[in-house]
């Protein structure tokens, strides 16, 4: 049987940089599933219709990282038969052996329910936005505005919101370097290994 690590949380709460991290201290394969709307979003046109037809070659389009293309993918992720369109995918993604670490927004919840290990990672607004802001080089205030109207759409739309598996346990980076938030994460797999 193959691990699975379900690691969810709000846009730059630091769960791409745990799960990065992780992959590469077990050796697991990491998918960005953020990656799979964004690159949705950013085909234009009918995005059920993206959905279904995504390939190798828009998932490594260089435009995927901008704050516009993270607008866009949290808008066609609302649309439930996007999400069912990318489900498969992604399952088949995680059971790789001998493991796979997934991040998004509805892994632990409903991707991989089974996961071994599920981490909610979050961070305060204000921290969040900061990091974005000098990823992208932006403006630390226009992004705490844009992170909350994206992460406000996230939590409530009807189709798997945002928010942590029962059995998740959370991680806040607020206050952590991101070697401690790494540490913290690697004994939770080494716990259930
Ligand atoms: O993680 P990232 O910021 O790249 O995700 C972009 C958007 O894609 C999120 O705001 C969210 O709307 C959507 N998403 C999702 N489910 C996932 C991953 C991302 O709905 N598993």
């Amino acid at each position: 049987m193959s691990f699975i690590v379900a690691i969810d949380g709000p846009a730059a709460s630091g769960k791409g940089t745990i799960a990065r991290a992780l992959a590469d201290h077990f050796g697991f394969h990491h998918l960005d599933t953020g990656l799979l709307y964004r690159a949705t979003g950013a085909r234009g046109g009918d995005p059920v219709e993206a959905a279904r037809s995504l390939t190798a070659a828009d998932l490594a389009r260089d435009d995927l990282r901008s704050a516009e293309a993270g607008q866009a993918a949290s808008r066609v992720a609302a649309i439930p038969e996007v999400r069912a369109a990318l489900v498969d995918f992604q399952r088949r993604f995680a059971a790789q052996k001998p493991g796979a670490v997934l991040d998004g927004r509805d892994i632990g919840t409903v991707i991989c329910p089974e996961a071994q290990v599920k981490l909610y990672v979050v961070a305060s607004d204000e921290v969040r936005a900061a990091r974005r802001a000098a990823e992208l080089g932006a403006d630390p205030g226009a992004m705490l505005v844009q992170l909350q109207e994206r992460d406000g759409r996230d939590s409530e739309r009807a189709a798997a919101p945002l928010r942590p598996a029962q059995d998740a346990m959370v991680i806040d980076t607020s206050d952590l370097a991101i070697d401690e938030a790494v540490a913290l994460a690697i004994a939770a797999v080494d716990r259930l290994r």
